[in-house]
């Protein structure tokens, strides 16, 4: 029988792409396309973190109801934190929606869809004993492009005034090493070169004695596993090791996103941060020693409850002090069930967007620095694919910058040192180093 076909549209933050794959991978008898039109189930995997992103989700489904009028077979599943956070909710309020699985219980979903072949309707939001990942199909070995993500860690005990995080993935918890380690052979073997490791606090990974700076030791022994990366750490979870191997193993990147959300202690405590800005540089600099051109990004949220002027012009400042590659920057969004939705003092809507301007600017003006100063420098660059122009290849550099530079097509998977020559908005140019 010919494989039905599967369409993922996948929202949020990594983790998602991670297990947008694995749910992909646990559906037997189905591929993926690109088309939602062609496909026999459309799983929407979803992210509950703001309230444009969460209400995206029901207009998109809204979108779908004439392909379900067209194909009646045609099924369709909410995957992801929307799906963690509303529940049955989403069946009341979408009648066309056959199943709810949330982002612990996706190891589920091939009885799901025997369920929902027959007609029914099918929800599973449990935060399961046994490991999911334990439970899912093996990864297949058929051959990938260089780069993968891989998680390590889930969930998060930091409850963040803002965050829903804690309540759509749940509590902490870490893979153990040696399946990590067995994932990340079997990646290299399809032909990946570079891994990013995963987790919500993917710094607090406590599989084994170490901690995380155990696990990038552990995997940078791999053969043919070329570079480390890892995201999202926390800044209270950078440990002594974890900074020291930034300094000493060459496979871990210079590179490291390390959330502040404000610059100011008054907003940083009311956020439930549990460190100061203080804190916060002091830190950075310890990393900065043990590897000077390491590059940094950041999250930053703007208009937290209560936030003054002058609370904001201190992210100002530590954006100025710090100088980061690049980051993301918010507006506040009050998030059901979080404490600082209850807050008094909420920022109005055009003081945000005035703030969030003028936090971007800043932003793109320190991510223009930070790639100008790669010009003339010899960096490496990790090749992926052909770029637009002919004869073209692109990939991305220790530092995450996207490279593009004339290379042969053989090159794709391979590191090569590459002279960096101009900077576009969000792209280096460069030549192959003879
Ligand atoms: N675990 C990671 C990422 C969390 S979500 C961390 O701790 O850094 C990614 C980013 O979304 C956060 O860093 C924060 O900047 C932003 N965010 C989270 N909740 C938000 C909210 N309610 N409103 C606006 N931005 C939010
Ligand atoms: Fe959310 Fe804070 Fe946890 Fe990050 S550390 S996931 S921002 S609660
Ligand atoms: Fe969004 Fe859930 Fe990730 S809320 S950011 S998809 S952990």
């Amino acid at each position: 029988m010919a494989p039905k076909k599967l369409y993922i549209k996948t929202y949020g933050c990594q983790m998602n792409v991670y297990d947008s794959e694995r749910m992909a991978e646990a559906l037997p008898g189905y591929e993926r396309t690109e088309d939602a039109a062609e496909a026999d189930m459309v799983l929407l995997n979803t992210c509950h973190i703001r309230e444009k992103a969460a209400e995206k989700v029901y207009s998109d489904l809204g979108r779908l109801r004439p392909l379900k009028d067209a194909k009646p077979d045609l099924k369709i599943g909410v995957a992801g934190c929307v799906a963690q956070a509303e529940g049955e909710e989403i069946l009341t309020r979408m009648p066309l929606v056959d199943l709810v699985v949330g982002p612990q219980s996706y190891h589920r979903l091939p009885a799901m869809e025997r369920a929902v072949q027959t007609g029914a309707r099918a929800v599973d939001t449990e935060f399961p004993e046994e490991d999911k990942f334990e439970k899912l199909a093996a990864r297949p070995k058929a051959k990938r492009g260089p780069t993968a993500f891989l998680t390590v860690q889930e969930g998060c005990d930091k409850f963040c005034a803002f965050c829903v995080v804690p309540y759509t993935r749940g509590a902490e918890v870490s893979r153990p090493a040696e399946r990590i380690e067995a994932e990340a052979r079997g990646l290299v073997e399809a032909g990946v070169r570079e891994v990013t490791l995963l987790g919500q606090n993917v710094n607090a990974w406590h599989g084994e004695a170490g901690g995380l700076a155990a696990l990038v030791r552990r995997l940078a022994a791999i053969d043919g596993l070329e570079r480390i990366r890892y995201t999202t750490s926390h800044p209270n979870d950078m440990d002594e090791a974890l900074i020291a191997a930034h300094g000493d193993e060459a496979k871990l990147m210079p590179y490291l996103h390390l959330p502040v959300q404000s610059g100011s202690d008054r907003v940083l405590k009311a956020m439930n941060r549990k460190h100061t800005a203080e804190d916060y540089l002091r830190l950075v600099e310890r990393i900065r020693t043990a590897r000077p051109d390491i590059l940094l990004t950041s999250d930053f949220i703007v208009g937290f409850p209560g936030e003054t002027d002058a609370e904001f012009e201190e992210t100002l400042s530590l954006v100025r002090e710090v100088g980061y590659g690049s980051a993301f920057s918010f507006k506040y969004s009050p998030r059901p069930g979080t404490p600082a939705a209850e807050r008094k003092g909420q920022v109005a809507p055009e003081v945000m967007d005035e703030r969030l301007s003028r936090l971007q600017a800043l932003l793109t003006e320190g991510q223009r620095a930070a790639q100008e100063a790669m010009v003339g420098k010899v960096t490496h660059v990790l090749f992926e694919k052909p770029g637009r122009m002919p004869g073209q290849m692109i990939g991305k550099s220790d530092h995450l910058f996207a490279v593009h530079a004339e290379a042969p097509q053989e090159l794709a998977g391979q590191i090569r040192p590459v002279r960096i020559t101009a900077s576009a908005p969000n792209s280096l140019a460069g030549a192959l180093v003879a």
